[in-house]
């Protein structure tokens, strides 16, 4: 089976509402970016969801995902947001475990793990980053770190509900510092990460982390990589457009 070549932009907290339609009416107008082999899909900040879900409609070039959700469907959670909120507003994805949600919101593999539960149960396609930091990266133990998150974000669920997530490896190093992982170093992790288990043989796994245009199409290329999960280059419309354009160069070249 092939697996569906995706490329996700993560806002995080960029954009007011006004900002995110201008970016929807441009990305919509670029045709030439939205093909069948790839899939384009944004993550918006919460309070971008329902604008961006009206003036997506029905149309099918570009998915909605949110950043994150809390593990509860409901309850005393101040500021969170639940699976059916998300399902409610338009969302097909859910960004679960992203490196910066990991580190300034204190989620752990275990609050992960719960998050990947709920968004299944609740028909929403988490996206789950794993990923090494610097230290963890020079030491050698990529693999190994990202082996265990991964393991732990699907801990107790069944290889069928695993078929459909989809990973992201974000070395965190590589985020938003303009460095970006070797491909075929990339490859090598992301291959360790799908051999961990067998349910995972088909899920895509999107590469993150400095991800632009000039970069998108090497990566993409690698047999492992099976999109981007985009940020800075997320933002203009323009740039979005350009890689979602190399991956499918990289797909029709493999
Ligand atoms: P950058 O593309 O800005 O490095 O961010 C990557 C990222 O964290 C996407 O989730």
């Amino acid at each position: 089976m092939s697996r569906q070549t995706l490329i996700v932009g993560n806002w995080k907290m960029h954009k007011t509402i006004a900002e995110a339609r201008d970016f929807v009416l441009a990305l919509l107008a670029r045709d030439d970016c939205f093909v069948p082999e790839v899939r384009v899909a944004i993550c918006p900040p919460f309070t971008a969801l329902e604008a961006v879900s009206e003036l997506l409609g029905d149309q099918s070039k570009i998915a909605l995902g949110a950043q994150t959700m809390h593990w509860a469907t409901s309850g005393p959670y101040t500021g969170a947001v639940s699976a059916p909120m998300l399902v409610e507003v338009g969302c097909t994805y859910v960004l679960l475990g992203h490196s910066e949600r990991r580190s300034y919101n204190a989620e752990t593999d275990e609050i992960v793990n719960r998050e990947v539960k709920t968004a299944l149960e609740h028909d929403l396609i988490p996206i789950v980053a794993v990923g090494e930091t610097l230290a963890e990266h020079k030491a050698g133990q990529a693999k190994e770190r990202v082996v265990a998150q991964t393991l732990a974000a699907f801990d107790g669920v069944a290889g069928e509900q695993i078929a459909r997530c989809i990973l992201a490896y974000e070395p965190i190093w590589a985020i938003g510092s303009g460095l970006t992982e070797d491909p075929a170093s990339a490859n090598d992790v992301m291959g360790t990460m799908r051999g961990c288990r067998e349910a995972l043989h088909d899920v895509p796994i999107l590469y993150g982390g400095s991800v632009k245009p000039a970069n998108a199409r090497a990566l993409i290329a690698q047999e492992n990589i099976d999109g981007a999960l985009v940020g800075g280059a997320s933002l203009e419309a323009a740039s979005f457009a350009e890689i979602a354009i190399n991956a499918r160069r990289a797909v029709q070249s493999r």
